[in-house]
């Protein structure tokens, strides 16, 4: 079977200053995958040049089997596209929106009717379809976006930061929504900053900073490898550097994190070592997860010292 999307060496600079610096990843057909990473790593960047936006400086991308150097027509036409702006038209209404993009790949209206009133109603914006852009609420144009994307049923979906500003009922909805795509084989490839969402959705994650790979896997293998099993947070104020000595002599891992400690355990067993030694100091216990392999592979500190 043919991939979805192969980036090769991929780079992209302005005014000579990288932004995208030789990143290669594979996406599988119905593949889920997270680009993650803090702002201005490079995610909108790369999602720019699969849909077409940015041209690379360097490297290749092929999408759906499709070379974006030569096919990107073929390629728009097969891909839905949530943009990190909404970029909806604000003087039409949202059914209007929605059949706009609708003639634009070329659609049968009432093809592109009915699937823009499904859609509407899957947003939960069926009452609201006449209204204009203009006078929608941030989340509801943010909603319009994702149903904008998939008015021709596309089989390859890139979403960049599809989520921000909806409120968590809505996102979890939305997530549903998502899932239920997934099960029908399509191929997502999205960015977030919402850890929560990236582990729920995506079978793989990419996580970059600085325009370069900084690993990839599941969200599980990603915790395994960087964090571990559980997390000690240890609220230690001005005695950090005592504690940092503490930790690093009992050889243990651990990220600062402005007045506390996240202490990395491979073991239950450990962690029970450890804290026979703190029972002075405030703490608490809680399961590895995603922040902290972000706040490990791309936390503030690490990009001040580069
Ligand atoms: N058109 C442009 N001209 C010059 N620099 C740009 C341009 N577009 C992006 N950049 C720079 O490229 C870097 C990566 O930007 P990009 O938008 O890809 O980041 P991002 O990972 O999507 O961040 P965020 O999480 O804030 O959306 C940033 O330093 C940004 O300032
Ligand atoms: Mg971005």
């Amino acid at each position: 079977m043919s991939l979805a999307l192969n980036a090769i060496n991929l780079k992209k600079t302005y005014d000579g200053i990288p932004v995208v610096n030789g990143i290669s990843f594979e996406i599988k057909p119905g593949e889920c995958v997270g680009i993650l990473g803090p702002n201005g790593a490079g995610k909108t960047t790369t999602i720019k040049m699969i849909y077409g936006q940015v041209v690379p400086s360097a490297g290749e991308l092929l999408v759906l089997g499709l070379n974006t150097k030569n096919d990107i027509a073929q390629i728009r036409s097969r891909i839905g596209v949530v943009p990190q702006e909404d970029c909806l038209d604000t003087d039409f209404s949202a059914l209007e929106n929605l059949l706009l993009f609708g003639r634009y790949h070329n659609m049968d209206r009432d093809l592109a009717e009915a699937q823009a009133e499904h859609l509407l109603a899957e947003m939960k914006l069926s009452d609201f379809k006449h209204k204009r852009v203009e006078a929608l609420s941030g989340g509801m144009k943010r909603r319009l976006a994702i149903a904008r994307a998939l008015i021709h049923k596309p089989q390859f979906i890139l979403m960049d930061e599809p989520t921000t500003g909806l409120d968590p009922q809505a996102r979890l909805w939305i997530w549903n929504y998502f899932e239920r795509l997934k099960s029908n084989n399509t191929t997502l490839v999205l960015t977030t900053h919402y850890m929560e969402e990236a582990e729920r959705l995506c079978d793989r994650i990419i996580m970059i900073d600085h325009g370069v790979i900084l690993d990839h896997g599941t969200a599980k293998e990603l915790i395994e490898r960087h964090v571990g099993l559980e997390v000690i947070e240890l609220e230690v104020g001005k005695e950090k550097g005592y504690w940092i000595n503490k930790v690093e002599q009992a050889g243990l891992r651990y990220q600062e994190y402005e007045e506390n400690l996240f202490i990395f355990f491979k073991t239950a067993e450990s962690k029970q070592g450890f804290i026979s030694h703190i029972q002075n100091t405030h703490y608490y216990v809680r399961a590895a997860n995603l922040n902290d392999v972000f706040l490990k592979l791309a936390g503030y500190q690490i990009r001040e010292k580069s």
